[in-house]
C-alpha cells in the first residue's frame, strides 16, 4: 500500500470543486492506459481566464487528490498559465506522490490541457 503525504490524504478525503459544469466552454476527457481509470475536466472561461473548473474522476485515491489539486491550481489562471501546470508541478504541490503512483498525476494535467484545447478549438470554429 503506497504511503501518501498528508496533503494527498486531505485532498482525497475532501476533494474541492468536484462535479460537472452544465454548459462548459471546454471539456477534456482522458483515460489512464496503465490502470484504465478515467478523468473529465470541465471549464468555464471568462476574459481568457478560468472562471470555473470542475471534474469527475473515476480513479484511485491519488487520481482524486490530483484532480482536486489541479482544479485549485488552475482556478483563476489565464489559459496560458494553466497550460504550464504539469504532472510534476501537481505532484510537488501535493508534497509528492509515491513512485508507483506518479502515473496517476498525468491524468489531471492532461485532462485540463485537453479542456483548454477543446475551448480554443471551438472558438476557432467560430462558436
Ligand atoms: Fe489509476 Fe491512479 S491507479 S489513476
Amino acid at each position: 500500500m503506497p504511503v501518501y503525504s498528508d496533503k494527498v490524504m486531505e485532498h482525497f478525503m475532501h476533494p474541492r470543486n468536484v462535479g460537472e459544469i452544465e454548459t462548459p466552454d471546454g471539456v477534456g476527457e482522458v483515460g489512464n492506459p496503465i490502470c484504465g481509470d478515467m478523468m473529465t475536466f470541465y471549464i468555464k472561461v471568462k476574459d481568457n481566464r478560468l472562471a470555473d473548473v470542475k471534474y469527475k474522476t473515476f480513479g484511485c485515491g491519488a487520481a482524486i487528490a490530483v484532480s482536486s489539486m489541479v482544479s485549485e491550481m488552475a482556478m483563476g489562471k489565464t489559459l496560458d498559465e494553466a497550460l504550464k501546470i504539469t504532472p510534476r508541478t501537481v505532484a510537488d504541490e501535493l508534497e509528492g506522490l509515491p513512485q508507483n503512483k506518479f502515473h496517476c498525476s498525468n491524468l489531471g494535467a492532461q485532462a485540463l490541457h485537453k479542456a483548454i484545447q477543446d475551448y480554443r478549438g471551438k472558438k476557432k470554429g467560430g462558436k
